[in-house]
Parts: structure tokens; sequence; C-alpha cells
């Protein structure tokens, strides 16, 4: 395996690369990370995830170790160089090594930032095809959903709820509100409308979650950001999560109970995610081809 990893300014191996365990990433959760999918070399919405990442770190106030162009510089030459087409690309930031441990910032602080392609793996077509299943979980998360950091127990809590009831994905509510999943976007469609719950500080702001927007606007899908109440995802006629990992997926049960009210529906992908994952594809080989 050739692949390369960018640590605090230079091209390592994984084996080379080492972080300190008095880095406060290690210690405290204390960063920031983006996952950018790479098609054909080609970085997806790149730009749009290194201003989530700056975001992020202006919201834990943490100073950007890299501007955008150097950023963009790191990622191109990675995906040019790593040994696979389609990648995902991880980039994570933290507020680097202190000498003693102790909550409260360094007042010296030297960031750790750290870059690694792996292949990108894209969902088995079965699961496109036949969709996924889902549970549903009060959304036990903290208040600044909104930030990718990498304080994530929570999360992978949340995701490993799923994977023990032999799921995918793990549907979060909060004060019987939809936010999201525990590590994806959900949208509810409900008599021909799509519904994206609100983006605020109870969900991350999806690079996915605008894409998918952004195609519904433009197919003429009929759509509303608002409030989604619980009872209306699971009265749902289609449920869908997705990210710049999975793209998008049906979610055909929740809860172990068939999504989808319409005549025949019994658990199987709807007619809209038909459309929506169709005008995706369409949308991502126009953008490769740039
Ligand atoms: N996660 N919400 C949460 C909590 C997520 O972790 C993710 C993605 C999304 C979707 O965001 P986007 O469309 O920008 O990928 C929503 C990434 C893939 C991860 O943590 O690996």
């Amino acid at each position: 395996m050739t692949a390369h990893v960018f640590l605090n300014g230079q091209w390592l191996s994984p084996d080379e690369a080492r972080v300190s365990v008095m880095d406060r990433g290690f210690l405290f959760g204390d960063g920031v990370y983006e996952v950018i999918p790479v098609y054909s070399r080609r970085p997806f919405r790149l730009e749009q995830h290194l201003r989530r990442l700056q975001t992020s770190l202006d919201g834990i106030q943490l100073a950007n170790p890299h501007g955008m162009k150097e950023w963009i510089g790191f990622v191109t030459q990675l995906s040019a160089e790593a040994e696979w087409e389609d990648q995902s690309i991880y980039i994570q930031v933290t507020r680097g090594p202190m000498a003693l441990r102790n909550h409260a910032f360094p007042t010296q602080v030297t960031p750790t930032s750290v870059i690694l392609a792996e292949p990108m793996n894209t969902p088995p077509a079965s699961q496109r095809e036949q969709g996924i299943a889902a549970v549903s979980a009060a959304d036990i998360r903290w208040l600044r959903c909104d930030l990718k950091t990498t304080s994530l127990l929570a999360n992978c809590l949340l995701r490993q709820m799923a994977v023990a009831a032999g799921c995918i994905e793990t549907v979060l509510f909060r004060d019987g509100f939809l936010t999201e999943g525990s590590a994806s976007s959900i949208f509810v469609v409900k008599d021909g409308v799509l519904l994206a719950p609100i983006q605020n500080h109870l969900m991350l702001p999806g690079i996915t979650y605008d894409v998918i927007l952004e195609l519904a606007a433009r197919h003429g899908l009929p759509h509303q950001v608002r409030d989604v109440t619980e009872a209306e995802t699971r009265s749902a006629d289609e449920l869908w999560m997705c990210s710049s990992t999975k793209e998008v997926l049906p979610i055909v049960t929740l809860d172990g109970r068939a999504v989808g009210s319409r005549v025949g529906a019994d658990g199987t992908p709807g007619p809209v995610f038909a459309k929506m994952y169709a005008w995706y594809q369409e949308f991502k080989a126009t953008v490769m081809r740039g």
C-alpha cells in the first residue's frame, strides 16, 4: 500500500506518522475533521468542505494552520498520488500537544494537522436496490452538533446501536423532532414533498444534504426545509440517509417496521428515491467531467 499521510507539513508513510500521547486530540477529542469524497481523482465539493472546516475551527477557537489555497494544494496532491481512483480524504486538525494534562488551552498552541487518503467504499448496490434497515434513538449528543468535531463518542455509541441490531444507521430524535443520523443527514418524503430538517446547532450542515436540496430545486421536486416531527418521520412515505461516503440510501425499515404507507410499499425503496439517486449520479458525472 502506498498511502501517504500528510502530518504537520510532511508527507510520510502511515508507519512513520506519529502523534504525541499528550496531543489534545487524543486526550480530549479537542479537534475538528472533514471527510471529502474523491471520484476519479477529483475532489467533490472541496471548497465547501474546506469552508466547513474553517467554521468548525472558528467554533472551537482554533486558528487554521493552513490557508484555503494550501489545503486545496494538499488535497489535490494526495488525490493525485494515492493509489485509488475513488478515495475518501480525511482531514483532522487538533489543538496539538500540551506539556501537562490541562483542560484549559495551552498559551502556545501548536496544532496537529493530518490528511490521509483511504479507498472510497461506496455502499454495495444491494443496499441501494433493497434499501437498508435503521433503528431510532434519542439524540444524546451535545448542543453544538453543527461543528464537525472529533469528539464523536456519542455518535459512535449511537452507530453501534444500529450495528448491534443488524442495521446500518441510527435515526436521531430530540424533543420530538428529527435531527439527523449518527453519521448522516436524514430526509423524509411525505405526499411527494421532500422534507429536510432546518440546519441549526443540533445537526451538521451536511455537504450532501445541500447537494440533495439543490438537485430537488433543479428538477422541480417539491421540498421544504422545516422542523420535521418524530411522528412525520415514523409515518414517512420514504426515508433517506445521506453522507459523503454513503451518497444517498433508502431506509426501508425503522425499528423493524416497514417505511411507507403507499400501496405495495412493503419495505422497498420508493420512487422519489429512485429519481434522486439518478439525479445524484448524473450530477456527479457532470462534475467529474469538469
Ligand atoms: N460524516 N451528520 C453527521 C453527524 C455526520 O457525521 C455526517 C457525515 C453527515 C453528513 O455530512 P456530509 O454530507 O457532509 O458528509 C451528517 C462523515 C462522512 C464521517 O464522519 O465519516
